[in-house]
């Protein structure tokens, strides 16, 4: 089976992945000994994805791909984006940043939002990217315990839960993450059928 290589030490990312994408043999970034930190230092989401995926590709010479997700509010011109991770500053926690941007919102009304998530793939020389989004709104109280990060203020659109109140099939279901990874199987599907 063909090896792939998806950069990330998140075991939980891996397992997911490793049940759906079948026909490749998906290893981690700890599988190969890729140990030291990659500095993600672009200002999008594709362009950090990209140093993942490029990184392992340049210095182990092996197909890979990685992913990157931002939360973009709409009243504030697209923050936290591409720092959604240390957006209350470096070393924060999931309830710092929560509350940071409950305070960044108070008293305004326009509240839509979305998660994205944008995964490079570096396959048999050439690049791919492929999006994934979820539109809706930052609620203006924290509801659910399921999840993580942002999920218990992001109500998705069309829904009556925060993403840390669904079942978490659900939230994969629709998620930014689950839709581009939909994206990703179906071309590695497709792959394997021509
Ligand atoms: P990453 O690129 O997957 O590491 O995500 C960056 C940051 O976005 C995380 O540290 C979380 O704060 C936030 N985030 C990503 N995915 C989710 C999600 O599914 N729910 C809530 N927050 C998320």
């Amino acid at each position: 089976m063909k090896k792939l290589v998806f950069a990330t030490h998140n075991a939980h990312k891996l397992e997911e992945l490793r049940a759906i994408i079948k026909h490749f043999n998906i290893v981690g970034l700890t599988d190969i000994n890729c140990n030291e930190e990659i500095v993600e230092d672009a200002d999008t989401l594709e362009g950090n994805a990209k140093i993942k995926a490029d990184f392992v590709t340049n210095n182990f010479h092996i197909d890979c791909f990685a992913d990157d997700t931002g939360l973009e509010v709409d009243a504030l011109d697209g923050a936290p984006g591409v720092y959604s991770a240390r957006y209350a500053g470096e070393g924060c926690s999931y309830q710092d940043n929560v509350n940071k941007l409950l305070e960044a919102l108070k008293g305004i009304e326009n509240r839509k939002a979305r998660f994205r998530t944008v995964i490079a793939l570096n396959i048999n020389g050439e690049q791919h990217f492929f999006e994934g989004k979820v539109e809706g709104i930052i609620t203006k109280e924290q509801h659910g315990e399921k999840g993580f990060g942002y999920d218990p203020i992001f109500l998705p659109d069309g829904f009556d839960q925060t993403f840390a109140e669904m079942p978490m099939d659900v939230k994969n279901k629709i998620s930014h993450r689950g839709r581009a990874t939909q994206k990703l199987v179906e071309f590695l599907n497709s792959m394997t059928t021509k």
